[in-house]
């Protein structure tokens, strides 16, 4: 039925209508909810200070399209570096913090305390810092990875939702339209029952010994596996890609046999892995991930083979997907081509053409947090959104443990549930 060419437009195949229609609030309903709240959300940053590239990525992205003012913050794990680089960022000074502890307390004693914190310290802070500001009543936007294990992250999902709080988490890529819109081609049927998923993400970093100094403090934390996590290359970039392929096929992982080490040899610290998947539903994968690849740059690959045909997105032109529909021509189709949904359009803020990139993904991922937020807060119908939340978060954590109980054993793991 679906992937005929029509005669009235033979440049656009004919998926199922469903694959076409609004299926998210548009811009025009959401400006609404928005005026009806009557003022951003008020974000409180822990992390990320000037010195961090992820810093600005997060601040702009909160305030990209005004659901949130950035109105504190915790900028340093120094107290004194803290409060400085926060009035140099120009937050009101009394809403510059030493500590976390001081921000939450201080926050909770103003009638225009923040709403939520957004967390992109170090990884061995994240837990904590999350597990606090859900105990103190604050939605949470985390940064990956969102603990030190599954342990950690499922007591996370027990208190965000004991609190009935909101809990996003900082998987930009899955936020692109063109992912949003593969997804939502998956869920629709439009290549069939899943069968084959295959996703990749090489970067260069660690090509050469970097670990042979001279250290910053960012390489300091990144090089000591007490403070980045269970395997490093699975804390930096293994996340995004394993939930990537996982929220592009609607499904979890629900085995592995994983091959994890190194490519650079002697190296302390785990800069590969490579493995096969099985998903809920049956479907296969392959997984490879490392930043010790040289040359490489932040090259990203997903492709999903459905029974009727298969869709591929490389990062590199993430405002493009293909789709190849068995036995018919390639289509590809472009971020603000006129006959995507609307809720696929309105992840966009410029006419095609115009290159959007990570920090509009990020938006997105704020925005839909703050809509569910402000539409909970005021009663309205909640709308729902995909962007990653904690229990993504949890599945990951198994995921990575699962990888390496695969390695120590050699054969196929269960990811538990
Ligand atoms: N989502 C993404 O695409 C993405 C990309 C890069 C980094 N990250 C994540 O962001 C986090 C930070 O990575 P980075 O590369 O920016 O590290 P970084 O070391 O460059 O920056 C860390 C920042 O946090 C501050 N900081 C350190 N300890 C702190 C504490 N206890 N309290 C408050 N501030 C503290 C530092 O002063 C610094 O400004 C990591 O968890 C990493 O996984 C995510």
């Amino acid at each position: 039925m679906c992937c005929r060419w029509t005669r009235t437009r033979p440049w656009r195949i004919s998926l199922p209508a469903s694959c076409w229609r609004a299926s998210r609030p548009t811009r025009r309903t959401t400006m609404q909810l928005r005026e009806k709240f009557g003022r951003p959300l008020r974000l409180a940053v822990i992390g990320g200070g000037p010195d961090s590239w992820i810093g600005r990525m997060h601040r702009g992205a909160a305030e990209m399209d005004g659901w949130f003012r950035v109105t504190a913050g915790v900028l340093s794990s120094d107290p004194g570096r803290s409060r400085a680089a926060g009035v140099a960022m120009g937050l009101d000074p009394q809403r510059c913090y030493g500590t976390v502890p001081e921000l939450l307390a201080g926050e909770r004693l103003r009638q225009d305390g923040v709403d939520a914190v957004a967390i992109m310290t170090p990884n061995d802070t994240h837990y904590a810092y999350a597990a606090a500001a859900l105990d103190a009543g604050l939605d949470v936007v985390g940064d990956k990875p969102v603990a030190h294990d599954f342990a950690q992250a499922q007591d996370l999902v027990r208190r965000t939702r004991a609190q009935q709080r909101l809990f996003a988490i900082a998987h930009g890529y899955s936020a692109y339209p063109m992912i949003r819109h593969a997804r939502q081609l998956v869920r629709d049927g439009a290549i069939g029952p899943v069968r084959l998923v295959q996703v990749e993400y090489i970067q260069s970093g660690l090509a050469t010994r970097v670990e042979d100094g001279p250290l910053t403090s960012r390489l300091r934390w990144i090089f000591d596996p007490a403070r980045s996590g269970l395997a490093l290359v699975m804390s930096a970039i293994g996340c995004h890609t394993q939930h990537l392929a996982c929220f592009a096929a609607g499904a979890n992982v629900t085995r592995v046999m994983a091959d994890v080490g190194t490519l650079r040899p002697g190296r302390q610290v785990i800069d590969h892995v490579s493995a096969l998947l099985e998903f809920e539903g049956g479907a296969r994968g392959t997984f490879t991930v490392t930043q010790a690849a040289a040359g490489g740059e932040n090259d990203i690959r997903l492709r999903v083979y459905g029974e009727a045909g298969m869709m591929d997105w490389s990062h590199r032109e993430a405002s493009y997907l293909k789709l190849a529909m068995q036995g018919e021509p390639v289509r590809t189709i472009g971020r603000g081509d006129p006959d995507l949904p609307t809720g696929i359009l309105a992840l966009g803020r410029t006419p095609r053409g115009h290159p959007e990139g990570l920090r509009e993904a990020f938006a997105n991922i704020y925005a839909e947090m703050a809509q569910e937020r402000m539409a909970r807060q005021l009663g309205e119908p909640v709308p729902d959104f995909p962007y990653p939340r904690i229990e993504d978060g949890a599945h990951t954590m198994a995921f990575i443990e699962a990888c390496l109980a695969s390695q120590a054993c050699g054969g196929w793991v269960d990811v538990e549930r």
